[in-house]
């Protein structure tokens, strides 16, 4: 069939359209992905210290690079998962999800990495599964005249989906924008939360934007406002992005800081993350594969 195609571009199209069809064909279709007649599910982390140590569990791993992100594409058991190394923040998230998914059309996204606490019952290692993911730099001000200052106590949830039209001038816009997790995802979490020892599992809102809190009253105002659990710089764009695309989304994330209760910064909760995240994914497999 593929060499039908070719042959017939060869013959009407000549070289330059061969040769996009040979790199096309080069490129995912052939990999160990899309050989195995399943959808991949994705696992996505930020920082090196957040995908590289999931990298190194899969099988059969090819390393794909779009741009600056990084795709391990590669196996668990026989299942295809890919990690995908997005960099930090929204816009490296939100690109990076919509890369993976036009390129490997994956059957299932997790957005995995450290975070820090808005809750004080909650202490660094304690991991989040995000019932709900929700951006925390919509926002709309206050009008003040020149010299009036200033108030972020005033300032508004903005919902830039609540419609086509203008936020700014939408009063439905007032309102913070909650992205769902999938359901089956949360429950293969769920089943193997006792399989996590260095602390608590919990359901909660993650809360995301390019902006890392450290203003303890600000903190507060979120988690009475947004309701969230912790704070981190990806989830609610791939979720947005997921969303968009109509692919079950799960935003999981541990505790690395936590300036409620004092929770000082741990770098190797990222891989206590991941361990945690490797055992979800092996019994979502389970379950679906
Ligand atoms: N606030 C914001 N981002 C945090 N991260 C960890 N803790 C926090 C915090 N308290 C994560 C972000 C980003 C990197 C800076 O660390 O998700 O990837």
């Amino acid at each position: 069939m593929k060499r039908n195609i070719l042959t017939k571009m060869v013959i009407v199209g000549g070289v330059t359209v061969l040769s996009s069809a040979l790199l096309a064909g080069c490129g995912s279709k052939d990999n160990a992905v899309q050989g195995s007649g399943k959808s991949p599910i994705i696992v996505e982390g930020p920082m090196p210290i957040e995908a590289e140590k999931f990298a190194g569990k899969l099988k059969n791993v090819k390393e794909e690079k779009s741009g600056s992100f990084v795709f391990y594409v590669g196996t668990l058991n026989d299942y295809p998962v890919i990690v995908a190394k997005t960099g930090k923040g929204m816009e490296n998230t939100a690109a990076a999800t919509a890369v993976a998914i036009e390129k490997y059309h994956p059957a299932a996204i997790i957005n995995q990495g450290t975070s820090g606490g808005h809750d004080p019952s909650l202490n660094v290692f304690d991991i989040v599964l995000g019932q709900r993911t929700t951006n925390l730099g919509s926002l709309k001000t206050e009008t003040k005249l020149a010299n009036e200052g200033m108030d972020p106590t005033l300032w508004k949830p903005m919902d830039l989906m609540a419609s086509e039209g203008s936020a700014g001038e939408d009063p439905n816009a007032e309102k913070p924008r909650f992205y769902d997790g999938d359901k089956d995802l949360l429950e293969a979490a769920l089943a193997v939360k006792d399989t996590y020892t260095k602390g608590k599992v919990v359901e909660g809102t993650i809360g995301s934007a390019d902006v890392w809190n450290n203003e303890v009253d600000r903190i507060n105002w979120f988690h009475t406002k947004y309701g969230t659990s912790v704070e981190e710089m990806e989830g609610a764009s791939a979720a947005q992005i997921a969303k968009a695309y109509g692919v079950p989304f799960l935003g999981i994330r541990i505790l690395s800081n936590n300036k409620t209760n004092g929770g000082k910064y741990d770098p190797s909760t990222a891989e206590a993350n991941q361990e945690y995240v490797y055992e979800v994914l092996k019994k979502y497999i389970e379950n679906h594969g």
